[in-house]
């Protein structure tokens, strides 16, 4: 039985001792977190994968994106003339009240109004953006 327990112990105590790690270690778990919720509120309807089949439009890459830019998606003309960016505050806007923030918009309303819970799927949501909007998903 110990001989099973071993390497989640040394994970355990190696993530609490080592100082130089607990940002990285912090982070590594906010994006975790944000991962499991993103797949509880929004993997059924969004991939992060470009080449997966998609209902609504893949967000690979969504940081820094402008609103309604991805190639060949049908888009609501509500969100193709919005002209917005998605920066970390609309994104949070958005989660919080899609359709409040965006009448017309045609995906169904989401109400994550737990903040907590926004920066998780927020952390998610970078740590799948590059810089140079490059693919991080093969
Ligand atoms: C029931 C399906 C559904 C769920 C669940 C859903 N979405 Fe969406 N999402 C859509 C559709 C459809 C669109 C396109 C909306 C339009 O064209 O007006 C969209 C658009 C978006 C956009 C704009 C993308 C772009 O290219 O401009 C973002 C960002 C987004 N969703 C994030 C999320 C997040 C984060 C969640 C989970 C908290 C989520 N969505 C949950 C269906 C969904």
């Amino acid at each position: 039985m110990t001989r099973f327990l071993t390497p989640a112990l040394i994970a355990i105590v190696g993530a609490t001792t080592i100082p130089a790690l607990a940002n990285e270690t912090f982070e590594a778990v906010k994006i975790e977190a944000g991962e499991a919720l993103f797949e509880a509120e929004c993997r059924r309807c969004h991939s992060t994968t470009p080449s997966d089949a998609s209902y609504g439009p893949p967000l690979e890459n969504i940081l820094g994106r402008a609103a309604g830019s991805y190639p060949d998606y049908d888009y609501s003309i509500a969100l193709e003339a919005s002209g917005i960016v998605w920066t970390p505050a609309a994104l949070r806007a958005w989660m919080e009240d899609n359709d409040g923030f965006m009448p017309g918009t045609k995906m169904r309303h989401v109400g994550i109004e737990d903040r907590t819970v926004q920066d998780f799927i927020l952390a998610y949501l970078v740590s799948i953006t590059t810089r140079d909007g490059s693919a991080i998903s093969e």
